[in-house]
């Protein structure tokens, strides 16, 4: 099997060599991101590899099933990059569906950490012998309250972190889990709620169009005073402008954001030497109390194994029995699943 593998960094190559080797799948290897201009790149091979920032609309759906492309293989759980809708028929598509989501949890706990504790201001004051610790006054996280939307994967394990802290956590999921509510420390409550009585919201629900900016102005409005926004999901699941302007006004205290709404074109890249074009970015990155992460939460040693295995697995398993209990069908849930009936 040849696959041809878009977006390729550095840090992928050894698990998906050490897998592709002992499952016989060869990868080719392309730095570009896959999109309308970059296609043509898989004409002859069986399947293509893409991660979060890769473009698979309908045009490039076309053309990789002209050139007799049969499996799109996504080395990530989310697939808002995708038109499922059109690639119905047209092409397989896998995905990874968890590889690590210790790795995004513990990451968004660590931006917590380093936000409301100012360890980011810390290690550069004491790295010029500054030892003042004027305006370093956190807060605790004991006894606070913390709004989870997306009670999936990794928006339990958050849970699970934030309850070793000592917070209370009120819940919002479209599907909430049967096993979760214990009436006390954690609650299912309805958005509105917890929007108003959280003191951190953290953001684990997937981006489609109903959490399509989730956080607005609006949203934000309702919040308490000096809230703190965590986004270690997806960028556009909050409104980069109204949190902008929340932060101006004080109405956020703090913003954490592994992820960005224009990311596509930025991150995974290093941007040092170019003018940043973003005003958006360019303001909250420049805010003492924003911290940015280029995309990073997941990059763990374990999740890149359990990324390269899953997926060489996806491949095998798909192209010698014509079946991968991890292929999406159009309607967001998994092939097996919609089979079943059960599809969401
Ligand atoms: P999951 O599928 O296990 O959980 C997602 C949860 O969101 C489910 O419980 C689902 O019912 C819920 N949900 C769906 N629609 C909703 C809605 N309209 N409102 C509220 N909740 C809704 O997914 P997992 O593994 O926990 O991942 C969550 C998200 O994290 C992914 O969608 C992805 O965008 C992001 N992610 C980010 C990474 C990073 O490196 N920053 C790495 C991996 C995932």
């Amino acid at each position: 099997m040849k696959i041809a593998f878009f977006d390729a960094k550095p840090y992928d190559k050894p698990s998906f060599e050490k897998y592709g080797q002992q499952y016989s799948v060869k990868f080719k290897y392309f730095e570009t991101k896959l999109n309308e201009d970059t296609v043509d790149l898989a004409n002859g091979y069986d399947g293509v590899c893409v991660f979060v920032n890769d473009t698979i609309n309908a045009a490039v759906i076309d053309r990789l099933a002209d050139m007799g492309v049969k499996v799109l293989a996504l080395r990530c759980a989310g697939f808002n990059n995708v038109d499922m809708k059109y690639a119905y028929g047209k092409l397989h598509v896998l995905r990874v569906p968890a590889y690590s989501p210790y790795a995004v949890a513990e990451h968004t706990m660590a931006l917590l950490l380093t936000s409301i504790r100012r360890i980011h201001k810390a290690y550069l004051r004491t790295r010029d012998f500054n030892f003042s610790l004027a305006g370093m006054t956190g807060f605790d996280l004991h006894g606070k309250t913390v709004g989870v939307i997306g009670t999936g994967k990794i928006g339990r394990v958050f849970i699970d972190i934030c309850r070793g802290f000592g917070m209370k956590v009120l819940a919002y999921d479209k599907f909430p889990a049967s096993d979760l509510d214990n009436g006390d420390t954690v609650k299912y409550v309805e958005l509105d709620e917890l929007f108003r009585n959280s003191d951190i919201i953290s953001l684990h629900c997937p981006l489609t169009e109903e959490t399509y900016h989730i956080v607005n102005e609006d949203s934000l409005n309702k919040c308490k005073r000096g809230v703190v926004i965590l986004n270690t999901s997806r960028g556009a699941l909050v409104d980069a402008e109204a949190l902008l302007a929340g932060i101006k006004s004080r109405q956020v205290g703090a913003a954490c954001l592994d992820v960005y709404e224009e990311e596509s074109d930025l991150f995974f890249e290093d941007n040092s030497g170019h003018i940043m074009e973003d005003d958006t970015l360019a303001r909250l990155i420049s805010m003492p109390n924003v911290i940015v992460t280029s995309h990073q939460a997941f990059l763990t040693e374990e999740a890149l194994e359990n990324i390269a295995e899953t997926t060489v697995k996806n491949i095998v398993g798909f192209f010698e029995t014509q079946q991968c209990p991890n292929e999406l069908c159009y309607r967001g849930g998994s092939a097996e699943d919609c089979k079943n009936g059960k599809c969401f």
